[in-house]
């Protein structure tokens, strides 16, 4: 199957910005290393994108809900929710019911949400691995309570669907108190790699989304990185080795996702939490730093092209020539915006992600360009893939456990201890 988009190293490789070669070269070396490791692992997030068990355990939910719901509001916080929020990026945005994350627990959002919802007709996807997080249970025990109190207390199993390990947790208990189902979440999968499981896949369906599209984007990626003769020819492995010279060079302590989509916006806080978590540990790590074109041209560029030269740059740019409203010609001509007549807003985004890759190159910074023929399942999918594969690899370069997150879990205990005094 065909890789849903196309990596040029033009720029990292080539031109005023270019990695030094003897470094990337050495970097590479070690990737290949990275690489072989990398295919003796025995990962779930391997295996997950080919069952269909867990589909058909998620339609169930969703063929129950999908014609009776006017909301489903999905609660879970950093991996148990910024994957659905990227997919979600791609759903019809008047498709009911309406889907709607609520990670954060601020105290006047949440209020705000329960008192918009017609609590007779909305349903709550929890979502917690570990079915300990204090947001996440927070926010299900007052949306329980408050239907309760509105009546609805002898329907709560229908108004919840829990997805989280299957073993005892308090979230396990709360699914079971009131009868409602209990969908499990992978236990040889992280949160923050959760989005292709059913993590990502209940509200997936519940938004109108093609699962298996999804999932064949990933195996596309999957089966390349893992095929791969060489680090050299596979997409995951290259960029974590573009990443690793820049680093022993000392010349990383950033990289930046730059995306010319709003589409793709929230993608880029999906790999932030993963980019972060995964790799800040033992005082090592660089800042993900997410960046939105061509708004962020008059935000951040200035830095990016004058700041400190310690970034690596990726610019991802669906196609979007020829796409949008077209400028009206006789307007255009009377204002002086020759360059405008018979140009598409798209026009002007290609143009743009152009600029911003080739200034800063000129500016000596590496970029490296990634272009996206379509926004859809497919290529989300495998976006996801390779981001979640170069993450992997750049861990073991580093010399770094990717897939634990200590500082999240003593952040919880000292939450919970707070809590109690
Ligand atoms: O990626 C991770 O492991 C974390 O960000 C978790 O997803 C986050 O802490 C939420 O944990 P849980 O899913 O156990 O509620």
């Amino acid at each position: 199957m065909s890789l849903p988009f196309e990596i040029s190293l033009d720029l990292a490789l080539g031109g005023p910005g270019a990695v030094p070669k003897a470094s990337y070269d050495a970097a590479l070396k070690e990737a290949d290393g990275a690489l072989a490791w990398l295919k003796s692992q025995k990962l779930e997030l391997f295996d997950v994108i080919e069952r269909t068990d867990d589909i058909a355990a998620a339609k169930a939910v969703a063929d129950q809900w999908r014609d009776n719901s006017s909301d489903v509001a999905v609660l879970g916080i950093g991996g148990s929710s910024l994957g659905g929020q990227a997919l979600k990026a791609i759903a019809k945005a008047d498709h009911k019911p309406r889907v709607t994350f609520h990670d954060n627990p601020d105290p006047w959002s949440w209020q705000d949400a329960m008192a918009g919802f017609d609590l007779r007709s909305t349903r709550f996807i929890v979502i917690s691995k570990s079915g300990g997080t204090a947001e996440t249970l927070f926010q299900a025990i007052t949306a329980a309570d408050a239907i309760e109190k509105a009546g609805g207390g002898k329907y709560l199993k229908h108004h919840f669907a829990a997805i989280t390990e299957p073993k005892k947790s308090v979230l396990t208990d709360f699914a079971e108190s009131i009868g409602a189902p209990r969908l499990d979440h992978p236990l040889g999968i992280g949160g923050r790699y959760s989005v292709l499981s059913m993590v990502g896949v209940l509200p997936a369906l519940l938004m109108g989304l093609d699962v298996a599209k999804l999932r064949a984007g990933a195996k596309a990626v999957r089966d390349s990185v893992l095929g791969a003769s060489s680090a050299a020819n596979a997409t995951s492995a290259v960029g974590a080795a573009l990443h690793h010279a820049l680093a022993k060079d000392g010349k990383l302590t950033h990289t930046v996702m730059w995306n010319y989509a709003d589409r793709l916006a929230t993608l880029a806080a999906w790999w932030q939490q993963l980019w972060a978590e995964s790799l800040g540990k033992d005082g090592k790590g660089t800042s993900p730093v997410g960046a939105v074109g061509p708004v962020d041209q008059h935000s951040q560029l200035q830095l990016f092209r004058d700041g400190p030269n310690d970034a690596l740059y990726t610019v991802i740019a669906p196609d979007t020539k020829g796409q949008g409203l077209i400028a009206p010609a006789e307007r255009a001509k009377a204002l002086g915006l020759d360059y405008l007549v018979g140009k598409t807003m798209g026009d002007l985004v290609a143009a743009e992600a152009k600029a911003s890759a080739e200034t800063l190159s000129r500016n000596k910074r590496p970029v490296r360009q990634i272009r996206v023929p379509t926004i859809d399942e497919y290529s989300l999918g495998g976006l996801m893939m390779h981001f979640m594969l170069e993450t992997i690899l750049m861990g073991r370069l580093m010399g770094v456990d990717p897939f634990d997150q200590p500082g999240v879990e003593e952040s919880k205990i000292l939450t919970r201890k707070y809590l109690a005094e």
